[in-house]
């Protein structure tokens, strides 16, 4: 539908930017942090940069603050480090973490920017991982503990707390991701899965109980899969992956249940978690007070293939290329790609935006949502136009879902400054700061602002009427 008068950006919108904690701290061993999943699994390859240094930003978080605010940005999108906190993940806390994120969150709020918190973001700490990690139901009480930590520490600065970053491509595409040891069992994965939603209901419920001010919710992937014709199987598939990709974790997040299909998918598998009296009386009491969600493209999916023909395989989180007996993923003719072959697909945003509150009535803020591209600093400058143009298309949408009725409280794009990719090193740059490295060579990790950067400044400035 299109409208002959858009409703306005509401007051108070949070124009943000995103990062999290591992992909731009760097500082990976410095001032007692412990190691994570993402630090033990050699997971990068050679020639691609590895998370020790990033951007530095543990060692620039005053000169980067000081852009974020010159940018005009009233929120700022962060994890924390949980083994700069905890280093071992359930033992002795870690005064210096602790005193670092107190610096960060009193440097924003000076400048008036907020806080956004994300509790999670893929860095199990590794003495954790070797106890089982998520599959130990052990680490609910620890992440419980380390929630806890932070609500004590941080309560009276941060009023915005997301629990889990993309959780659902944690379980679907790990592997891809890093957190995730290769060949781990359906099974294995969906008991994670299950721990990890009792660990985010006991964070929700300590949250309001310990601060009735503040407001938290889950923060996963989701993007709406599209049947690649009107064959009813094709459209049957779709409603399968939308199912499994993504209502199985919202489902389970807000209103306490496992959705049927998804769940009926797990039997099939033989993939069912093993629940314990009490579990889901857990998930039903915990209500997040938002859905906070990363969008980057959406998802096409035709029928699946005849069971003996074998499927194309993937190593990216964004490509799903199929599952035997499910579905077969295609590319949308209709959606042209980044130059790492991500559909771009605004509209998609805006129907995502549509089902999703559809689906919860829950207010909706964007934690993600970018382009990666590899950027060139010529004289000083990156004329990031193509970056300028995915983000104005996306924005624009975001209106128009805001005048469907749909209540957005912010965007957060990926990335507030340049970072390291999850698994295709720094040269997949997604901010609106250049920060000055390559992959194997850190020169001087000086910032430079990039055209996107006064583009994004001047877009925030007139609270998303002008787009340029
Ligand atoms: C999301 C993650 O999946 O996408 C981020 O939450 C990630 O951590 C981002 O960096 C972009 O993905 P990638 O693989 O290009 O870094």
């Amino acid at each position: 539908m299109r409208y002959d008068r858009l409703s306005a950006f509401p007051d108070g919108f949070l124009w943000g930017g995103s990062t999290s904690a591992y992909q731009v701290e760097g500082a990976w061993d410095a001032d007692g942090k412990g190691p994570s999943v993402i630090d033990v699994n050699g997971h990068t390859k050679p020639g691609i940069a590895d998370f020790t240094v990033c951007s530095d930003h543990y060692h620039h978080v005053t000169e980067d603050v000081a852009l974020f605010a010159e940018m005009g940005l009233k929120s700022y999108r962060f994890s924390i480090a949980w083994t700069r906190i905890v280093p071992d993940g359930d033992g002795k806390i870690n005064q210096a973490g602790i005193d670092f994120y107190h610096r960060l969150i009193d440097e924003l709020l000076a400048h008036g920017i907020e806080p956004i918190v994300t509790m999670y973001h893929f860095d199990l700490p590794a003495a954790l991982d070797a106890k089982g990690g998520w599959q130990n139901r052990e680490t609910v009480a620890a992440f419980d503990r380390f929630a806890k930590i932070l609500f004590t520490e941080y309560g009276s600065k941060v009023t915005y707390w997301l629990t889990i970053n993309e959780q659902n491509m944690m379980i679907l595409v790990g592997e891809a991701i890093g957190t995730v040891k290769p060949g781990s069992p359906k099974s294995a994965l969906y008991q994670a899965n299950h721990h990890m939603m009792l660990a985010q209901a006991k964070a929700i419920l300590a949250c309001h109980q310990m601060l009735p001010a503040a407001k938290i919710g889950p923060a996963p992937n989701i993007a709406l899969t599209y049947p690649a014709t009107c064959d009813p199987e094709d459209v049957l598939a779709a409603d399968d992956v939308n199912s499994i990709r993504n209502w199985f974790y919202l489902d389970a997040s807000v209103r306490g249940i496992y959705n049927t299909v998804a769940w009926r998918y797990l039997e099939e598998l033989g993939a069912t978690p093993q629940l314990e009296d009490g579990d889901m009386d857990l998930l039903a009491e915990a209500k997040p007070d938002f859905i906070a969600f990363n969008y980057y493209t959406s998802m096409t999916v035709a029928k699946p293939l005849p069971s003996d023909e074998p499927i194309p395989g993937s190593s990216d989180q964004q490509l799903f290329s199929g599952e035997k007996d499910v579905f077969l993923g295609v590319r949308n003719e209709h959606l042209p790609h980044t130059d790492f072959g991500w559909e771009m697909d605004p509209i998609g945003f805006r129907n995502t935006f549509r089902a999703l509150w559809d689906r919860y009535h829950l207010p909706l803020l964007v934690t993600e949502n970018g382009l990666g591209a590899y950027d060139r600093l010529e004289n000083g400058a990156v004329h990031d136009t193509y970056r300028i143009n995915y983000l104005r298309d996306h924005i624009e949408q975001i209106r128009l879902a805001i005048s469907d009725g749909v209540e957005v409280m912010g965007y957060n794009p990926w990335s507030a400054i340049d970072l390291v990719s999850t698994h295709q090193g720094v040269a997949k740059r997604y901010g609106f700061i250049f920060v000055n490295r390559d992959e194997d060579d850190l020169l001087d990790l000086a910032r430079y602002r990039k055209d996107s950067f006064y583009w994004y400044r001047n877009a925030i400035a007139s609270n998303g009427a002008d787009l340029g």
